[in-house]
């Protein structure tokens, strides 16, 4: 029977504690939404929604949940309506010279401010203090939690498209629920709407219209590319106000909190500014990042560029793609292609047409002259004021252009070729590749134990002794040392049991933890480098003619939480496969969104046996008939494919902690994790100021 399977499925959920006080804490309660009205505070009608849940009002859940989200998103356009507003009927200006020259930049910039207040109160029907909420009802938000809520409510009134596009939308950034992919997958054979397509309901415009012109670029479709392309970047460009004036919000002055913040004029004037400045800046990386990801996408804006050169030259505007390409240079000047390309979109011109009077996109030129200016500001205050600062490459591109793509032209070209981008052409299935393992394991002490046929399958491998006993103790010490100090998981059960408590921290975050102090940081590097190590062995072990890339680094505990594991049969992580939905009655793995398709090595490196169960199991794709089990121990490596050639899971811990690093790698440089290149950051800053104590350059915004 469907209802008690999925029932149950529910209960295995468990929700997590509201952090603001529970449904009796005595808040009081948000009037219930008017049309017209002032903007209900969503933190108050979240707070209402989730006391509604509890208490099994799921109608009211619903109702307040759903005014929350539509406040969030209110007062996010509001701000933005005002800033933009602000800005061009306040515009700053110079300071003269002379006694009293500065007074004109203050009256205007005070003018700025009493516009951004009228406008926003006008528009939010009370103050916008009324607005401000707590550090971890902005989280929540960030990470989507309402939308966990609401698809249980949903599922109780029995709205099952409703729950699932809930499940949908929360799993988009929360893509490590694998509990919740479970539920849509329930919902959706429930509700029986196979071909219901899952609507993301807070999808980012331009990322979806991006993801749309890559897919018609890849069908060569490259009209409609264009189409998709260009409005992804009008698209692009709006986020990146709406962005910037998120920035001009309230900061916090952390440092100097338990101090009693005395600023003077121009020092308050600068902490305040430098704060939103560098938030700014950072933009860039905003709005190139996924949700739920901590890292952008590679070189996301010029992309676009790079993109559209080739559609334009494809559909014969050449004008057009000479703009585009001329675009791209500006960020990466010396890219010989793109040169190329140039050169031969000019002589494919009218003669007519002066090429040298052919420039870069005007909409790019102006985005990167702001952009540089900002750059060069934020270093040099940074000298001045003595704060550190490092600027990111915002545009980094990796590894090689992907050049399968290369059109020979046609018969009067004399051999030229055309410069596009392919991404998805090559990542063929994994069956199509050329499976290869046995080859050298790079470091003397590594003992290999099991291949493949030992394991009974495709692609996998086991390894002992990739850590010495020492490097277990430091990197088990690492692990609880910043669990110690918690994170986001503390105290919280498993995503995938509520028999377990579960904790992770990225290598990033390590890092940040060592800098500051928290954990030792030799430690924090050694889980650095010991990726390293286990990439290496991973690349080298299974032959790879291309380079692996770290996709995801996490390390992960598991902890049997006392007087919950009598008659469990539940697994510490359900069967999954890491690149592709498992769908074990059809036999079949559908290597689509949200699984991460794009990973194509997975490896899990043990450090400790001082527990009780937590065996890594193998299993047909029938999820069920376990083909072979491995028990975790110190240096231990279990390595395999990421397709569902390997589907796989953790039996229950059921007494003590287990302890282990999860490394995801990929072969696509587009995906590769640039996480690390911020952990490369770190250690660079780390190199540089060994003994001193000073600002860390992260991204305000990344989840540490
Ligand atoms: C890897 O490279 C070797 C020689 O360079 C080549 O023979 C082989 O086909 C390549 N394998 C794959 C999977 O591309
Ligand atoms: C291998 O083991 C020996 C003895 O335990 C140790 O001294 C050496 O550093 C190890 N080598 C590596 C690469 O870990
Ligand atoms: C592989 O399968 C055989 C036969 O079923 C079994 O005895 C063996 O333990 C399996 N290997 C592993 C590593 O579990």
């Amino acid at each position: 029977m469907r209802e008690s399977t999925w029932v149950s499925l529910l209960l295995l959920l468990l929700l997590p504690a509201p952090q603001w006080g529970g449904p009796q804490d005595g808040r009081r309660e948000p009037e219930p939404e008017a049309e017209h009205g002032p903007l209900q505070p969503f933190d108050l009608l979240y707070a209402s929604g989730v006391a509604a849940y509890y208490s099994g009002d799921y109608e009211r859940a619903v109702r307040d949940l759903e005014a929350a989200l539509r406040s969030h998103r209110r007062r996010l356009d509001i701000r933005t309506r005002c800033a933009r507003h602000c800005a061009a009927r306040r515009p700053l200006v110079q300071p003269g010279s002379g006694p009293g020259a500065e007074l004109p930049f203050f009256r205007a910039l005070l003018a700025r401010a009493s516009c951004s207040r009228s406008c926003q109160s006008q528009r939010l029907g009370g103050p916008a203090s009324r607005h401000r909420v707590s550090e971890d009802v902005r989280s929540d938000f960030q990470r989507r939690v309402p939308y966990n809520y609401l698809q249980r409510a949903y599922i109780k009134l029995n709205q099952l498209e409703k729950a699932m596009e809930a499940a949908h939308t929360f799993f988009m950034a929360n893509p490590e629920h694998m509990e919740m992919q479970q539920n849509i997958e329930d919902y959706r054979e429930t509700a029986g709407v196979e071909a219901i397509q899952l609507v993301d309901r807070e999808a980012r415009p331009h990322m979806e219209s991006y993801n749309a012109g890559v897919k018609h670029y890849e069908a060569d479709d490259f009209e409609a590319a264009i189409k998709y392309f260009e409005q992804a970047l009008r698209e692009y460009y709006n986020e990146d106000v709406a962005c910037r004036a998120l920035c001009e919000g309230p900061q916090r002055f952390e440092e100097y909190e338990y101090l009693g913040y005395k600023g003077g004029l121009y020092e308050a004037i600068a902490d305040h500014y430098m704060q939103v400045l560098v938030c700014q800046h950072e933009c860039v990386r905003e709005l190139a990042t996924r949700p739920g990801r901590l890292s952008p996408i590679e070189n996301f804006l010029p992309l676009h560029y790079d993109y559209l050169q080739f559609a334009y030259y494809r559909v014969g505007e050449y004008v057009k793609a000479l703009e585009c390409a001329k675009a791209y240079l500006m960020f990466h000047p010396d890219d010989e292609d793109v040169l190329d390309n140039v050169d031969y979109y000019e002589s494919l011109l009218d003669d007519s047409i002066d090429p040298e009077s052919i420039e870069a996109r005007e909409d790019l030129t102006a985005f990167v002259k702001r952009h540089n200016l900002e750059s060069e500001l934020i270093k040099s205050a940074a000298e001045g004021l003595g704060f550190l600062y490092s600027e990111p490459n915002y545009w980094i591109s990796y590894g090689e252009r992907q050049d399968e793509n290369r059109v020979p032209l046609g018969v009067n070209t004399e051999g030229a070729e055309v410069h596009g981008l392919s991404m998805g052409k090559k990542s063929l299935p994994k069956i199509g590749r050329d499976l290869r393992e046995g080859g050298p394991l790079l470091y003397e002490n590594i003992t290999f134990v099991y291949n493949s046929e030992q394991l009974n399958g495709t692609q996998r491998v086991l390894l002992d002794n990739v850590l010495s006993e020492e490097q277990c103790r430091e990197l088990h010490s690492v692990a609880s040392g910043i669990m110690l100090v918690g994170d986001g998981y503390r105290g919280k059960t498993s995503p995938h049991t509520p028999n377990e408590k579960f904790e992770g921290a990225t290598v990033l975050k390590a890092l940040k933890f060592g800098y500051e102090g928290r954990v030792p940081l030799k430690s924090a590097r050694l889980f650095y480098d010991i990726s390293e190590k286990a990439r290496k062995i991973v690349e080298s072990y299974f032959m790879l003619n291309s380079t692996l890339y770290f996709s995801y680094t996490h390390m992960v505990c598991r902890t049997a939480l006392s007087g919950q594991q009598d008659r469990r049969n539940d697994l510490s992580h359900p069967i999954h496969a890491d690149n592709c939905l498992l769908d074990p009655e059809a036999n079949e793995c559908w290597k689509e969104p949200p699984a991460y398709t794009f990973r194509d090595y997975s490896a899990l490196l043990y450090m400790n046996d001082d527990f009780e169960g937590g065996e890594f199991i193998f299993t047909e794709i029938d999820a069920k008939t376990v083909t072979a089990s491995i028990k975790p121990k110190c240096g231990r490596m279990i390595s395999f494919s990421s397709g569902g050639e390997n589907p796989h899971g953790v039996k229950a811990v059921t007494r003590g902690q287990r302890c282990a690093v999860a490394l995801w790698f990929t072969l696509d440089p587009l995906y590769r994790e640039v996480e690390r290149i911020q952990a490369d950051e770190v250690i660079a800053i780390l190199d540089q100021e060994q003994h001193g104590k000073h600002g860390l350059n992260i991204n305000p915004r990344d989840e540490l």
